[in-house]
């Protein structure tokens, strides 16, 4: 743990700033100004129509929209499709390549009507396209694509319906390429190309020998689940030859896993990848694009380092690389370089979108100590306890913390056995407890602290219970330990003096935030500031636009929440583009098969049975209902 309080009483907003990282996972899309508000700049570096949270929050309550929401903010969705496409064009000028970049949205990442129809519309300068990976994708992939230029492409499982469907948007002018993923999914196309009259565009997804370190590196290498073998897909060239539709194989695809931390391993994927093209154009097929798939990492937690939450490269070097490693191979083979494109996803939608909550109460263990009151006929080892606070210094902590747990640990025995009363294993408790704080307060003073007592901080930390559910809005930091940054929006200018986890509102003890970005490591607390009894206290959770929303559940019937877009102009002036209001209680018991309708009659039976046997007035009965009704109306989180 790197995050150490200091006891100087002075603290700014820049500090702040470096405590939680921002300038470092922020991109320069956040920054924290002098009055201590964290401001979203949403064109990047120049500050001029930087806006405070504050702000927005404001605005929000005003037009009583409640917390939690997530918010979008469009200009950043702009700004980061625009930022890959001149990446590519920077690189492709800078290198002599001698074709064109055609970035692809998969609409996995974040399939929100919202997100995918403003990526179409920011996107259509860059002849942007989209990546569909089953029937319900590509019908949505169909319904926006309107420009001949930009791609459609095909990937996933498929059977008749999909590859019609896909065949009839070729037809319609849209510029689809159907991938082959399987031998058995050829076979299925070339029936239906025939049955259609509709010659199809096709690539192949293979499984390179490549595989990418991170949490996803399954997706490549020789196990991965999905694409060709070599072998396989010499098998398709020959079946396409005896066709006689090797033209209509145009594109080689392959995909290494989602969050690539090391640069390393996407150049020798592309090296590979590179060789396969160039062996397809000797074999005769028309070839003319190289699809590499997603895995553009954002980095989390600021480290800049290949830790799995992060990246060791930014975007200029990732394309940049790209290009050398095609060209390189494609050079020295006289071929062709082929159109390029990327299937980014979380790289072009994290940053886009915020989650906001309110802080609803702390819990905190208190670590003083009123002078123990001890019998003299007390356990002698309550006793050896009690004078362990006012021994302990930095030179000898370890050896009193290891007495202190010797002397509790034995306590706890004897009250099993009946040997100590229980206002004597209450009082063993608070003294440990307070040798537990003085003991992490000493250690952190040491050159370096002893791994006992890093893992101290987070058992000693206040939980701060958040207005959202980890499950429905930040699922991947539940189930594969995401990192997401994570900080106060406002009050950045006082010093953050407790340290906290924070838990939700579901009743799951997985419920809660425990792993905070850290330059070196991963800090299992957060540092937070005191709650005051009169103002609410914000909290945003940052980067989470891909993946959380679709991928989030219902758990304990805590639905979808507020979302509003957001843009904000020139001058500085938010606009509440749209509202969308989060799930209902009624909402949520109809995804779970009740009939809101149902239910309000059973209530009513319910409170009419208690009117005829004397325990409600009608009156009473009346006020019931209407209660109900509004609970079946109202929002599933924490309302004040
Ligand atoms: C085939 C394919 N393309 C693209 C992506 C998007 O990857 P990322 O979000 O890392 O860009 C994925 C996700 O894993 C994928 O499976």
């Amino acid at each position: 743990m790197s995050k150490t309080f200091h006891e100087s009483s002075a603290w700014s907003a820049a500090e702040s700033a470096e405590f939680y990282g921002v300038p470092r996972w922020g991109k320069g899309l956040f920054n924290v100004d002098t009055k201590g508000d964290l401001c979203v700049s949403p064109r990047g570096e120049s500050k001029d129509c930087s806006v405070a949270f504050r702000e927005i929050i404001d605005g929000l309550c005003e037009r009583g929209v409640d917390m939690p929401v997530l918010l979008r903010f469009e200009d950043i969705l702009e700004s980061s499709i625009n930022a890959i496409n001149a990446a590519f064009h920077r690189s492709i000028a800078e290198s002599g390549y001698r074709n064109v970049y055609r970035g692809v949205y998969p609409i996995k990442v974040n399939q929100q009507e919202q997100v995918v129809g403003k990526i179409c519309t920011f996107g259509a300068r860059h002849h942007h396209g989209l990546e569909a990976g089953s029937k319900a994708e590509l019908i949505a992939a169909i319904s926006f694509l309107r420009d001949p230029e930009a791609y459609l492409i095909c990937n996933g499982y498929k059977d008749e319906e999909f590859v019609e469907l896909a065949l009839r948007a070729k037809q319609m002018g849209v510029h689809a390429v159907l991938v082959v993923e399987t031998p058995a999914e050829l076979d299925l196309i070339l029936e239906q190309s025939l049955r259609l009259g509709v010659r199809p565009a096709l690539g192949v997804r293979m499984k390179l020998s490549a595989q990418g370190g991170g949490r996803w590196s399954e997706s490549g290498g020789d196990n991965s689940l999905f694409g060709l073998t070599v072998a396989q897909l010499i098998t398709v060239v020959d079946r396409l030859r005896e066709e006689d539709m090797l033209d209509t194989l145009v594109l080689l695809h392959y995909h290494l896993g989602s969050q690539i931390p090391n640069i390393r391993d996407i150049r020798s994927a592309v090296g590979e990848a590179a060789r396969i093209y160039a062996g397809l154009v000797h074999e005769g097929a028309a070839m003319g694009i190289i699809d590499l798939g997603g895995g553009l990492a954002v980095d989390y937690d600021g480290s800049h380092s290949d830790f799995a939450c992060s990246c060791n490269y930014g975007v200029e070097e990732y394309c940049a690389d790209i290009i050398e490693g095609v060209m390189g191979v494609l050079d020295d083979a006289d071929i062709d370089h082929p159109v390029l494109i990327t299937e980014s996803g979380r790289a072009i939608v994290s940053y886009h979108s915020v989650l906001l909550f309110n802080v609803l109460d702390v819990s905190r263990f208190e670590s003083a100590l009123e002078e123990p009151q001890l019998d003299d006929d007390a356990h002698e080892h309550l006793h050896r306890l009690c004078e362990i606070p006012s021994s302990l210094t930095a030179d000898n902590v370890q050896e009193c913390y290891h007495d202190a747990v010797f002397y509790r640990d034995e306590l706890r025995a004897l009250f099993k056995i009946g040997a100590i009363s229980l206002r004597q294993r209450a009082l063993a408790e608070r003294v440990f407890r307070h040798v537990m704080f003085r003991a992490l307060e000493l250690a952190e003073t040491l050159p370096f602290v002893p791994d006992e007592f890093v893992d101290l901080a987070p058992r000693l930390a206040d939980v701060y219970y958040g207005n959202f559910s980890v499950f429905q809005s930040l699922p991947d930091a539940w189930a594969i330990d995401q990192i997401f940054p994570v900080m106060p929006v406002h009050r950045l200018n006082e010093k953050p003096t407790r340290r906290a986890i924070i838990a939700d509102i579901t009743c799951d003890c997985d419920g809660k935030l425990t792993r905070f970005a850290d330059l070196r490591d991963v800090a299992r607390v957060l540092p937070l500031h005191e709650l005051h009894e009169s103002d609410e206290y914000y909290l945003g959770v940052f980067l989470v636009g891909a993946y959380q929303e679709t991928l989030g559940d219902l758990h304990n019937l805590l639905g979808d929440t507020n979302v509003v877009n957001l843009q904000i102009d020139d001058d500085g002036r938010i606009h509440y583009e749209r509202e969308i209001e989060g799930d209902s209680v009624a909402d949520v018991l109809s995804y779970v098969e009740y009939d809101p309708q149902s239910v309000m009659r059973r209530i009513k039976e319910l409170a009419e049975q208690a009117v005829r046997d004397g325990r409600m007035s009608v009156v009473a009965r009346r006020d019931a209902v209407h209660a109900f009704d509004a609970g079946m109306r109202g929002y599933t989180y924490f309302e004040r």
